[in-house]
């Protein structure tokens, strides 16, 4: 099922048939540097068995949210994903997270994607869906400071810094107006 559609990307459902372009995509450290998952080296299997059914199982617990690859349009090549989900949800969630009915923005995409404006225009695809179809509240974003191009991102789109967080890992936020 297709979610949204920008000048230049597809954001889709994931499915079994996308656990290769998955598993490429986790494999790269230039990639996974500032992410969750850094020095880790994933594993085709449990792409399979617990990765892609657990993207596909939140989709049906809550409908529009979730891990949504993305398509570049003209191609259809797979070029990464992006994610709106209720913060509470994540792994790592903050209880002390002044926010916690936040949902939050993630986004992931493949090396040779980088420096074409794809995740600024994917965010903002998805902020514009995440506010006006699902009227979500307020988005927030975790990112670590060293990660200067994902920095970029947010703040090309309106999230500003909160004054929760530390010297590593920031927390933007943007509400609906
Ligand atoms: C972060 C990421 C999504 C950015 O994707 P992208 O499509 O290259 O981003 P965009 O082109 O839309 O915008 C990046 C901006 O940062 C700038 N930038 C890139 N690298 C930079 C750096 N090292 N220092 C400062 N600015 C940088 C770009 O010039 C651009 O700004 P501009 O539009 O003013 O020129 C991509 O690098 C990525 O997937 N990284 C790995 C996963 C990740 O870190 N995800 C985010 C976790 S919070």
């Amino acid at each position: 099922m297709t979610l949204l559609e920008t000048p230049r990307l597809v954001l889709r459902e994931f499915t079994a048939a996308d656990a290769e372009a998955l598993f490429e995509l986790n494999s790269d450290p230039r990639v996974t540097r500032y992410t969750d998952i850094a020095g880790q080296t994933p594993e085709l299997a449990t792409i399979r068995t617990v990765d892609l059914p657990g993207y596909r199982a939140a989709y049906a617990l809550a409908p529009g949210y979730g891990v949504f690859a993305a398509l570049e349009r003209e191609t259809q090549e797979f070029i990464g994903w992006f994610m709106l989900r209720p913060f509470r949800a994540a792994p790592y969630f903050d209880s002390g997270y002044p926010f916690p009915n936040d949902i939050e923005l993630g986004y992931r995409l493949k090396f040779s994607a980088w420096g074409r404006g794809l995740a600024s225009e994917g965010v903002k695809g998805l902020l514009h869906y995440g506010f006006e179809t699902l009227r979500a509240g307020a988005v927030m974003a975790l990112v670590l400071t060293e990660n200067a191009a994902s920095v970029k991102v947010l703040e090309k789109n309106g999230l500003t810094k909160l004054a929760y967080g530390n010297a590593a890992l920031h927390f933007y936020r943007l509400e609906r107006v």
